[in-house]
């Protein structure tokens, strides 16, 4: 046996959005710190993890079918350790669900107790299982996370959610708002920088709230003057802001910094009032449309990216047509189109007027062609004009092609090599079919 086959070896399942890829470089982290090294086959790990998310119902299908494939490593590897967390872990009933029905599970862990992961694994290796899914608060500056993804950097700057928003179970498996203080996020960023990071990405659940739960009058918009006066060349963006919190002063910070990105990404999820009401989002369509304004009046270049759900309870076909109208009008550059989907435990879940199937296949059909259509329109637009990019990794499908993201957040194909990943270059777009924008690089900076 030659020696890198005796190294430990982890492998981790994520699953979802953003905040689980970066728990993951968490996870890693943690991992790494014990002495385990990453794989890319999941048959060779010694510790299989599995970072969970609830959002609709079709990922959790997904992962307890991934979950219990499992069981047949194990037979073969008895001393393997199992790990689910994430926000799966987090729901009503799914300890004790993963408890009974997969009983090769060894550790379950939930959304903000990954401190404990350590000794978990330490109890795991001693055939100890490990159920904790209590709310509790670690400090970031605790692990030294594995990050993956330079030369962008996550950076968590509030966990949780307090909106209740009637189809959503993160404010039940995330728990309530909670800001990190902000020389907490300052020092992070810092370092990030200092370790040559060229965009900062930072994250929660809902940004614009940052600070409202800490000492003094910490907010959102102060947290991006401070990051935005930072020296150096980088970018930063941040996910996802709710239309109802966000004020001119962070559109105002957008504007009087340039490495603010000029790109936000603000889910209206239905073009009509009544479905928004019915949803407790506490804006109307007018409301956003005059947001929208707001923040083109002040940032001309910016690119809206959105979230939208089809087939709510009682979104009739006009309720519909509503949402096809905005998403007409307001141009978004991408939009991410999701079926809504019913979770035990919310408020729509019990609601009457359930949408059937067919329906919400039909309109989200048609929701999608319509926004293909719209990014058609701005990426022809786009044709012949230069671009600042950052290079950040290889599209492996073409040979020497790079792809990198204008500063309102388009994907960009051109040719050059991996030794440019990292480095600001300008790209001229010459030619785009519909979401895909191809170009050339016309200086390196
Ligand atoms: N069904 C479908 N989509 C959902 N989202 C949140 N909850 C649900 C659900 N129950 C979508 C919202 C949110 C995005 C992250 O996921 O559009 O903005
Ligand atoms: Fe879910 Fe609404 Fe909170 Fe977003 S703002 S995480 S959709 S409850």
């Amino acid at each position: 046996m030659t020696l890198s086959e005796e190294k430990l070896k982890y492998f981790i399942h994520t699953y979802g959005c953003q905040m689980n890829i970066h728990d993951s470089e968490k996870i890693a982290g943690i991992l790494e710190s014990m002495g385990y090294f990453s794989t890319d086959q999941v048959e060779d790990a010694d510790v299989v993890v599995f970072n969970t998310c609830c959002i609709r119902e079709t990922a959790e299908q997904k992962i307890y079918g991934h979950i219990g494939a499992i069981k047949k490593l194990k037979r073969a590897k008895p001393d393997l350790i199992a790990v689910v967390c994430g926000c799966m872990s987090q729901q009503e009933g799914v300890a004790e669900k993963i408890r009974t029905s997969y009983p090769f599970v060894d550790i379950v862990l939930g959304t903000s107790n990954l401190d404990a992961l350590r000794d978990a694994i330490l109890s795991a290796q001693k055939k100890k299982k490990v159920f904790n899914v209590e709310f509790s608060r670690y400090r970031e500056e605790d692990f030294t996370q594995s990050r993956t993804s330079y030369p962008n950097a996550w950076v968590n700057i509030n966990y949780g959610c307090n909106n209740f928003c009637t189809y959503c179970i993160v404010p039940y498996v995330r728990g309530r708002e909670r800001s990190r203080p902000l020389d907490d996020v300052l020092e992070e960023v810092k370092q990030l920088l200092a370790d040559g990071y060229k965009e900062i990405t930072l994250l929660g659940q809902n940004v614009n709230s940052y600070g409202h739960d800490l000492e003094g009058n910490v907010t959102f918009a102060a947290l991006l003057h401070n990051i935005g006066s930072l020296p150096g060349k980088f970018r930063l963006r941040f996910m996802t802001s709710h239309p109802k919190d966000l004020s001119q002063e962070v559109i105002d910070a957008i504007a009087a910094h340039p490495n603010i990105c000029n790109n936000i990404h603000l889910p209206v999820q239905s073009g009509s009032t009544e479905i928004l009401r019915r949803m407790n989002r506490r804006y109307t369509r007018d409301d956003y449309f005059a947001l929208i304004d707001k923040i083109r009046a002040k940032l001309p270049d910016v690119g809206i990216t959105t979230d939208i759900m089809v087939g709510f309870p009682g979104e009739t076909e006009k309720d519909f047509c509503d949402t096809l109208d905005l998403v007409k009008h307001v141009k978004y550059s991408s939009a991410f189109c999701f079926v809504y989907s019913r979770r035990k435990g919310t408020p729509a879940y019990s609601m009457e007027d359930q949408v059937p199937y067919a329906i919400k296949k039909d309109r989200i059909t048609r929701l999608l062609a319509c926004q293909n259509e719209v990014t058609k329109e701005i990426s022809q637009k786009m044709v012949g004009q230069n671009y600042e990019v950052l290079v950040e990794g290889a599209n492996f499908r073409y040979e020497n092609t790079m792809c990198g993201r204008t500063e309102s957040g388009r994907l960009v194909n051109f040719k050059c090599d991996e030794s440019n990943i990292g480095q600001f270059v300008t790209v001229k777009i010459e030619r785009a079919s519909s979401a895909t924008l191809w170009g050339s690089i016309t200086e390196e900076k």
